[in-house]
């Protein structure tokens, strides 16, 4: 064997087992051979929350969380997000290399072409209760799309899965748009193919009829690098569910409804929500330094702090910050921004906060810029969803076609009871 391996001693026996090593990953199969009697299932690892364990060869998205650095395909962010567009970096994150100027209008057109609902939608809307969840809304009508497109099964199809492709990003925006019309009891306005990815998105929320009605230009550029700075964050949990339906070929739109579902959580796309609501109950900078005993009391978490990956400043966080004063050019500030920044300043010189290297997320200021676009506080996971589309499009392709991947199914360590017989009921306790 090749120095590239590592050589296990099993004290329990005194056996060695040497395993081969690849981008410094061993495979957890092989560890089955380790075993103390032949007949037993061999050796497993324990890693909740998947912390320490690769579930799949990846080339989209580079992420080192101690340095703080953020790659498409090898694209840094910050060059992403000052000289790109979003339908650009959706090609990108899709097809691995950047478009030419003819592939970016076709991929342009197909995906602003695919923006039309099926009008048995507006029904799926109209039965929501007044005060219903967007998320809930959206993930709902994923679920119905998948019942709309039934070919979307075939995913084995590279021409099936291309078309969901091209509807679920076309799609997305106008679903987001008729939640959100839906929550504020206004009538929906229908796509404009001719508008810009998040132009056309913010048209179908605000149009009210006006005449000489324009999007702004400077929150529709806001959007489109907002959305750019979600759009993949290779193997979180949202991604995760869209891989692991994904592994049981269920079609695209069921598995990204799994997705969106996992998203909605407040430890993950919900957190933005949660920042404004954490912001609001602090309300002035002067409070901050008592929340944040609070949080270290272990009363509550500090949300928009911390990540997983990130054991930095999240570059996003720090892109998101310069464009929140972008956007308060336009719609005056946010009085919430003060407490924000005073929180920062704290939480980052605090000692809790170094030791366990909490540093803000990209959802620590998202929200803020949302609020000041006018957003309702619901619908900012909302808008993370639109900018995550192509992430889990693109992983989803890329574990399709993987002759490696197989449907997910995790191993567990079983400490419940060893086999008993059945008490009938006149017998128990
Ligand atoms: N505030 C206070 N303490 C925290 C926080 C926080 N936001 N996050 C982690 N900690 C503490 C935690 O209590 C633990 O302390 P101790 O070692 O004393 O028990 C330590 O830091 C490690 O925490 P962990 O839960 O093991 O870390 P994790 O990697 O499992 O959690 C996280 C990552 C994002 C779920 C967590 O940091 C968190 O809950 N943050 C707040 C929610 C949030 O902002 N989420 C958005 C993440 S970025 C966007 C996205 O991915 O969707």
């Amino acid at each position: 064997m090749s120095s590239e391996t590592i050589t296990i001693t099993d004290n329990r026996t005194g056996a060695t087992y040497e395993l081969p090593v690849q981008y410094s990953t061993i495979r957890a199969g092989d560890l089955r051979k380790i075993k103390v009697t032949p007949d037993e299932f061999g050796m497993m690892t324990y890693d909740p929350g998947y912390d320490n364990t690769a579930s799949c060869k990846s080339r989209i998205t580079f992420i080192d969380g101690d340095k703080g650095i953020l790659e498409y395909r090898g694209y840094p962010i910050e060059q992403l997000a000052e000289k790109s567009s979003f339908l650009e970096v959706a090609y990108l994150l899709i097809y691995g290399e950047l478009p030419t100027k003819a592939q970016l209008a076709t991929w342009e057109f197909e995906v602003m072409h695919h923006t039309f609902l099926h009008e048995n939608m507006t029904d799926l809307f109209r039965a929501f209760r007044y005060d219903a969840h967007p998320m809930g809304m959206l993930i709902s009508a994923l679920a119905f799309m998948s019942t709309l497109h039934k070919e979307a099964g075939q995913v084995e199809d590279a021409a099936v899965r291309q078309k969901q492709v091209f509807r679920l990003l076309g799609k997305l925006p106008t679903v987001a748009a008729f939640a959100y019309r839906t929550r504020i009891g206004r009538p929906f306005n229908y796509p404009r193919s001719e508008l810009g990815y998040a132009e056309n998105f913010l048209y179908m929320l605000d149009y009210m009829q006006q005449s000489n009605y324009q999007v702004n230009p400077v929150l529709a550029k806001a959007l489109d690098v907002l959305f750019i700075l979600h759009a993949d964050h290779e193997q979180n949990a949202s991604t995760s569910v869209m891989r692991s339906i994904g592994s049981a070929h269920a079609d695209p739109y069921s598995a990204m409804a799994g997705a969106a579902a996992a998203l909605f959580g407040p430890r993950h796309g919900g957190a933005n929500e949660a920042v404004i609501k954490m912001l609001t109950e602090i309300a002035d900078a002067k409070q901050v330094p008592t929340y944040v005993e609070r949080v270290k009391k272990g009363e509550f978490r500090l949300m928009g702090f911390g990540h997983r990956v990130y054991k930095n400043y999240d570059p996003r966080a720090k892109i998101i910050k310069k464009i929140a004063y972008d956007v308060f050019g336009v719609t005056g500030t946010n009085p919430l921004i003060d407490v924000a920044v005073a929180l920062e300043e704290v939480a980052l010189n605090d000692e809790y906060f170094i030791a366990r290297k909490l540093y803000p997320n990209v959802d620590f200021y998202s929200g803020i810029i949302y609020q000041a676009m006018r957003f309702p506080p619901d619908m900012f996971t909302v808008l993370f969803t639109l900018g995550r589309a192509p992430g889990w499009l693109a992983q989803w392709l890329e574990m399709i076609t993987d002759p490696e991947q197989k449907i997910a199914r995790p191993r567990q360590v079983y400490l419940g009871h060893d086999t008993r017989d059945y008490v009938p009921m006149e017998m128990r306790g």
